[in-house]
C-alpha cells in the first residue's frame, strides 16, 4: 500500500460546533483510509448534546478517535438542561466517549502501529493555572486585575466551574499530579504524541493578539513534558493559531479549526485535517 493511500494519524480541534458553519465542516470530515485515527483535542462545543453529535459522527467515521477535553466542553452554560459542573462535568464527558468507543485521559493511552508507528498517543488533561503572566506580575491577583483592567477576561471565569476543587488552579494541580502518575506507567519503550487543549510550552502564546489571554492558555508545570515523557509530537489547540513549531527538537502541531470569522480569513480551506503520521519531511 502506497504512503498516499495508507492509514493515516490525523488531527483536528476547535471545533466550535455552535456555529453552524462549523457544523457543516464537521459533518464533511472524512479519513482518507478505513484505517485512520483522528486526535480531537478539546473545544468541540459546550453542550452536551452537541458534543456528542460530533464525537459519533467522528467515531462512525474514523477507526479510532482519541479525545480530551477543551475548556468549552467543561462550560456549564444556562442553555444545556445538564447542569454538571466541573470535574462531574469532565467525568460525564468521560462515559459519554467511552460509549462511543472514544479514548479519553482516563483511559489506558492506545498505541498507533501503522506507518511512522509504534508510538503511545496519550490525551492530556491539565486545564492552567494562571503562570504564564506578564512580565513583572507575581501573583494570578495582580494579572488578573490587569485582565480586568484591559478588558480581556476569558469566558471561563464566568463558565468553567473547578467543582468539588476550589479553584481552577487547584483542579489544574491534581490533574498534573494524576496525569504525571498516568504517563510514568506507560510503556517507555515506546516514543509519545502528547495531546493536550492548552499547550505544553509557554512560548505558542507569545503571538497572541492580547497577551493578557496567556493566562487562561496552560501551566508552566508542563513546559518540560515533551523531553520528559519521550515526544515525537505535542498536539494542542485553543489559541485558534494553527501552524507548526518546534521546541528542543519536538514538533508542536496546533490543530484548530476556531470560529467562523478566524477561519475565513486564512488562506487555507477550512477543516483540513492535519497530518500526525507518518510524518510529512517538514524540516
Ligand atoms: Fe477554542
Ligand atoms: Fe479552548
Amino acid at each position: 500500500m502506497s504512503e498516499a493511500s495508507g492509514p493515516r494519524l490525523l488531527a483536528i480541534s476547535d471545533l466550535h460546533v455552535v456555529y453552524e458553519a462549523n457544523r457543516e465542516i464537521v459533518a464533511g470530515l472524512r479519513p482518507t483510509s478505513d484505517e485512520d485515527w483522528l486526535i480531537v483535542a478539546g473545544d468541540v462545543g459546550e453542550i452536551l448534546s452537541d458534543i456528542e453529535w460530533a464525537l459519533r459522527r467522528l467515531s462512525e467515521r474514523f477507526a479510532k478517535v482519541i479525545w480530551t477535553p477543551g475548556n468549552h466542553e467543561l462550560w456549564t452554560p444556562q442553555q444545556d438542561p445538564v447542569k454538571l459542573r466541573g470535574e462531574h462535568r469532565y467525568r460525564h464527558l468521560v462515559e459519554m466517549c467511552r460509549g462511543l468507543g472514544i479514548s479519553t485521559p482516563e483511559d489506558p493511552y492506545p498505541v498507533w502501529r501503522g506507518p511512522g508507528g509504534p508510538v503511545t498517543i496519550a490525551p492530556l488533561f491539565v486545564l492552567y493555572d494562571y503562570s504564564f503572566r506578564p512580565a513583572g506580575l507575581r501573583t494570578k491577583d495582580e494579572a488578573l486585575k490587569r485582565a480586568y483592567d484591559v478588558g480581556v477576561v476569558c469566558t471561563d471565569e464566568f463558565h468553567l466551574h473547578p467543582d468539588p476543587h476550589p479553584s481552577r488552579e487547584a483542579w489544574c494541580h491534581v490533574r498534573i499530579a494524576e496525569t504525571e502518575r498516568f504517563l510514568a506507567a506507560r510503556d517507555e519503550s515506546l516514543p509519545t504524541i502528547l495531546v493536550s487543549h492548552f499547550p505544553l510550552v509557554r512560548d505558542p502564546t507569545m503571538v497572541l493578539r492580547y497577551p493578557e489571554f496567556a493566562l487562561w492558555c496552560g501551566t508552566d508545570r508542563t513546559d518540560d513534558w515533551h523531553r520528559r515523557f519521550n515526544a515525537i509530537t505535542a498536539v494542542y489547540g485553543h489559541l485558534h493559531i494553527p501552524r507548526t513549531t518546534w521546541y528542543d527538537g519536538v514538533r508542536f502541531e496546533e490543530v484548530s479549526l476556531g470560529y467562523p470569522r478566524e477561519w475565513e480569513r486564512r488562506q487555507t480551506a477550512p477543516g483540513r485535517l492535519r497530518r500526525i503520521l507518518p510524518a510529512e519531511e517538514t524540516r
